[in-house]
């Protein structure tokens, strides 16, 4: 098969569905909790639950990805910028969705460029640290005459950097955009407690010192989410 993609076309709908958060019960948290712990406990085992996107790793679950799919076509983001490309799949699928839509393009960060990126249009990678003031004067300068900026953050998951990121990125999101933190799970909300404090906290932190960003549980709709608490929209 050809490995570039090749052009196609199709009619954009305009069905953007809407789910309230859920009103859960204790029975119900805790299934999903145990769901989560099983989800993890067999990726782990690398017994088959890893994820590729074109053929290209990705660390996300598909959920999410489905999730990140609806976000992008409903909010139309003419920016999406990823802290943390790794295997580069997650940028992979962010810039699919921007090519298919032709709309939009994707900047993912990472502390080294790794070997075998995949490339796509519409999809630049950026080297160096998120928090680093040469790499964010970057960010800035490929955010001029962008509208509509989306940020997911997942890179060094320790609190004080997310939270770094959080001040830093939260900037560039307009009102009604969205600021995605990653793996919020960790530190046993509901599982890896021995990671310590991690995005969750720098979430918790941040929503406290400011009031612009709410978290929005509508989006942990499919009850499976690496997120709980990370979607946070702009709302001032
Ligand atoms: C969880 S992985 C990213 C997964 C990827 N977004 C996905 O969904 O498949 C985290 C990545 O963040 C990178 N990273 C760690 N510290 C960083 C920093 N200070 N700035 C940018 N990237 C960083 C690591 O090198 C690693 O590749």
């Amino acid at each position: 098969m050809d490995k570039k993609f090749s052009k196609f076309s199709f009619e954009l709908g305009d069905f953007y569905p809407f789910q309230n958060k859920h009103d859960l019960t204790i029975e119900q948290i805790n299934t999903i909790e145990n769901f989560h712990k099983l989800y993890f406990e067999l990726l782990e085992k690398k017994s088959g639950l890893q994820i590729s996107w074109l053929g290209h790793q990705t660390g996300k679950t598909p959920s999410d990805l489905w999730l990140y799919q609806e976000l992008i076509v409903k909010n139309k983001p003419d920016l999406i910028i990823e802290t943390g490309t790794h295997w580069g799949g997650s940028a992979m699928f962010l810039s699919t969705m921007c090519n298919i839509l032709s709309f939009g393009e994707v900047l993912s960060i990472d502390l080294y460029p790794k070997e075998n990126l995949p490339k796509a249009d519409r999809l630049e990678y950026l080297h160096g640290s998120s928090i680093d003031k040469e790499i964010f004067d970057k960010v800035k300068h490929k955010c001029k005459n962008k509208n509509n900026v989306m940020v997911i953050l997942d890179s060094n998951h320790e609190t004080s950097h997310v939270l770094e990121e959080l001040r830093l990125y939260s900037k560039l999101v307009p009102l009604n955009g969205y600021i995605i933190v990653e793996d919020t799970f960790l530190n046993g909300h509901p599982s890896h407690v021995e990671f310590g404090s991690g995005p969750y906290e720098a979430v918790d932190l941040f929503l406290k010192e400011n009031n612009t960003f709410v978290t929005d549980k509508s989006l942990e709709k499919f009850l499976f989410t690496l997120n709980y608490n990370g979607f946070l929209k702009r709302i001032s």
